[in-house]
């Protein structure tokens, strides 16, 4: 208020003080006839603007509750989208029950499905049933032609999950044992081939199930990895296994089978 210019505060006095003078027909205010009609019109809508400002605060002061329906639909429109809101009981408990019916179905699958394996006995006959299950998936994809494109990459998909999970088991627990045993150079060797494994499904990822080479680039792959496959069930594994005592070799079957769980 104290920085108001003093037209302005004029103009504001003059609604209620000069204006009404200049009605009555003051002098001071009415001596030229523009100016008193000016004060006339600037008394009207002030007092128009006043009557408004009276009203507002009566119809607050009278219904106050009036101002409370007001905001409660701001209220609910500014919730957040993660709001559940006040019966979010039920909602929150179903979804509870969901995730741990999720977890536990996930947790049999992998129980079942590394059981099995686990059943070939050690770890070196355990990666060599995935090497046999891995090969199979090999030869439905070859069995395949290129009207079946939904077929090629449902199998694609189950390959790549199989490779995936030997290659981790292999990666984690085998080849760093087989360099702990000096044998760095074919676990070196071992691990590079793996990279060209992910190399391989990738180009069938990115080619197309109805691409005319889709059979040969299979082809190919199965033969590489069959070679890795034989050097590391025919040479490698054997070799290093001989030297492993029961308690070492129990250690490695026990933690390939606790690896291939997790990537089940
Ligand atoms: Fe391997
Ligand atoms: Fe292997």
């Amino acid at each position: 208020m104290a920085t108001r210019t003093p037209g302005r505060t004029s103009n504001r006095t003059g609604t209620t003080g000069r204006g009404s003078r200049g009605k009555s027909g003051d002098g001071s205010s009415g001596n030229n006839a523009d100016g008193g009609a000016t004060a006339e019109n600037r008394t009207a809508e002030g007092q128009a603007a006043s009557e408004k400002r009276a009203r507002s605060a009566e119809n607050r002061n009278e219904n106050p509750s009036r101002g409370n329906e007001k905001r409660k639909p701001r209220s609910k429109e500014s919730r957040s989208a993660f709001s559940f809101g006040d019966n979010s009981g039920p909602l929150l408990g179903a979804a509870l029950a969901g995730a741990a019916i999720g977890f536990a179905a996930n947790y049999g699958r992998k129980l079942l499905m590394q059981g099995m394996e686990s059943m070939a006995g050690d770890w070196d006959e355990i990666l060599a049933t995935e090497h046999d299950m891995a090969l199979a998936i090999f030869d439905k994809m070859l069995a395949t032609d290129q009207s079946q494109t939904f077929k090629r990459k449902m199998l694609l998909m189950k390959l790549t999950h199989a490779l995936d999970k030997h290659a981790h088991q292999e990666e984690m627990v085998v080849y760093p044992a087989l360099r702990q045993a000096n044998e760095q150079h074919d676990a070196d060797l071992l691990e590079t081939e793996h990279g060209h494994v992910k190399t391989y499904l990738y180009a069938l990822d990115q080619m197309g199930a109805d691409s005319p080479i889709w059979l040969d680039k299979v082809r190919e792959f199965r033969g590489f990895i069959s070679k890795h496959m034989h050097m590391e069930e025919e040479q490698v594994f054997p070799r290093f296994k001989q030297d492993l005592t029961e308690e070492q070799n129990s250690k490695i079957t026990s933690l390939v089978n606790r690896d291939g769980f997790w990537m089940a």
